[in-house]
């Protein structure tokens, strides 16, 4: 391992100028007019795998993006680490608020600026370059390695469970490790125990059979948006509880030693509050902010839109309002479930006025994980042979849906190995990653495989 340590090292620069080459692609997968981008990120990663020598790895089809499947085993009997990342990335809008453009990656300040710069290209290629690091140089991989790399998890990984079902046995692997999170602060390593589901859908309102002068149809003909803003107001009550019925059968809620777990977590509320700009926060019944986002079901209305949007003042009554809605989901809750009781709720609430469209987008369900099983702790060994410190082990409130399906298609548990920080801006504009952080992550993982492969030869 120490080869492929000062492997590392010596190449920092190198993996540095390639990542920037890897972030230059916009692989937006959500918008279709970026297709061949999409593509272009995943053949440059296939390419270069096949450079450092690992054994095999391909584009497979999809009626979506490309998945890369790759893998090198070394021998049987060792175990083998199924890596999961993704090449896509979310649309860089608002462009004017970029500093520098998303799709140029710059360094200032030791943080690396693009789009993907973290969630996930850089975060991805941490594994990728630890990879090389052994391969190149010249110490044989600890553990057998397998590699899932999709490209549509940022619009909702719709094609990814039927092809890992599909592909179940060419995937079997003893653990899952993905790198795709945040630390819970830059001096605490973590590793994430746990993730929010998800269940998205898009509402639409039609009234009139077109817009109307508000003035000579105004105060009979309803208007759509008048409705879609009453019931979307209603879907929370006074306390911050959402309203739905049945939103909250059968959803684990903290136990009071998971609460006083959270709690005993070095989280600063009111850094946290003036980091976003808020002066005060509104939580379900008042639960801590730690809580309340990490562990707790949510809804959020993500868009809005209808009538008129341009300058000045237009008199019109809208023919037609809708909404994208998500809402995050914990343990407990199924998000076709909740899918249906919001379509049920909306249903027994629309008036006779307006009619209903309601489209079920995407969902992803909410995992917890194992922490005690032997790759956590091989983690958790490498992260404080890096860091210093031992890795605290917290939820965290974004969705990774893969998560759940490999434990349901393939039996296996992931461990969670992020390196990001809630500071990075990921999805937004600015989205950055810390070098320090992508050194962390490359020597961790370097460390992870090297621990996990040795527990896996004691055990036999
Ligand atoms: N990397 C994020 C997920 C994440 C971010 C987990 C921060 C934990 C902390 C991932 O790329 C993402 O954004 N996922 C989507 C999933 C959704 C489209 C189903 C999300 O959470 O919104
Ligand atoms: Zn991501």
């Amino acid at each position: 391992m120490t080869a492929a340590l000062d492997y590392a090292d010596q190449h920092f620069d190198q993996f540095v100028i390639q990542l920037k080459d890897l972030l230059r692609i916009p692989s937006i997968s959500t918008d279709p007019a970026y297709s061949q981008e999409v593509r272009r990120a995943a053949e440059w990663i296939v390419a270069d795998l096949l450079a450092v020598g690992f054994k095999q790895a391909e584009l497979c089809e999809t009626d979506g993006h490309p998945i890369i499947l790759a893998e090198h085993i070394v021998d049987p009997s060792l175990p083998t680490v199924l890596v999961y990342g993704h090449y896509d990335v979310q649309p860089p809008d608002p462009l004017e608020l970029w500093e520098t453009a998303p799709f140029e990656p710059v360094i200032r300040d030791g943080a690396l600026y693009a789009r993907g710069s973290c969630d996930d290209k850089g975060q991805l290629f941490m594994h990728l370059k630890a990879i090389e690091s052994y391969l190149a140089g010249g110490v044989p991989l600890p553990c057998n390695l397998k590699l899932l790399i999709e490209g549509e998890e940022e619009s909702g990984s719709v094609h990814l469970l039927p092809f890992i079902e599909a592909n179940a046995e060419k995937l079997g692997a003893d653990v899952a490790v993905i790198s795709d999170t945040a630390m819970f602060a830059a001096d605490v390593p973590s590793i994430t125990s746990g993730l929010r589901g998800m269940a998205y859908v898009q509402v639409e309102l039609t009234g009139p059979n077109r817009d109307l002068h508000s003035g000579v149809y105004g105060g009979a003909v309803e208007n759509p948006i008048n409705v879609l803003a009453k019931i979307i107001a209603d879907l929370h009550d006074d306390n911050h509880h959402v309203t739905i019925p049945g939103f909250y059968d059968g959803a684990q809620l903290l136990s009071s030693d998971e609460k006083a777990e959270s709690a005993a977590l070095p989280f600063d509320d009111s850094a946290w509050m003036s980091a976003v700009g808020v002066s005060a926060v509104r939580t379900d019944h008042g639960i801590p902010i730690l809580q309340a986002v990490s562990a707790h079901p949510t809804l959020d209305v993500n868009g809005i839109w209808g009538g008129y949007q341009g300058p000045g003042a237009k008199t019109v009554l809208p023919a037609k309002a809708g909404a994208k809605i998500s809402m995050r989901l914990v343990p407990g809750q199924d998000p076709d479930d909740i899918v249906e009781k919001l379509r049920r709720h909306l249903e027994s609430v629309v008036p006779e006025t307006v009619t209903l469209k309601f489209e079920n987008l995407h969902g992803g369900r909410p995992v917890l994980v194992d922490t005690e099983q032997p790759a956590m702790q091989a983690a958790a060994v490498a992260m404080e042979a890096t860091m210093g410190k031992r890795p605290v082990f917290s939820r965290e409130g974004g969705s990774i849906p893969v998560v759940a399906d490999f434990k349901e298609a393939l039996g296996i548990d992931t461990v969670l190995m992020g390196f990001g920080l809630n500071s990075d801006a990921i999805h937004s504009p600015n989205e950055h990653f810390g070098l320090d952080r992508f050194r962390n992550g490359l020597e961790s993982i370097i460390r992870f495989l090297d621990e996990y492969g040795r527990q896996g030869l004691q055990e036999q």
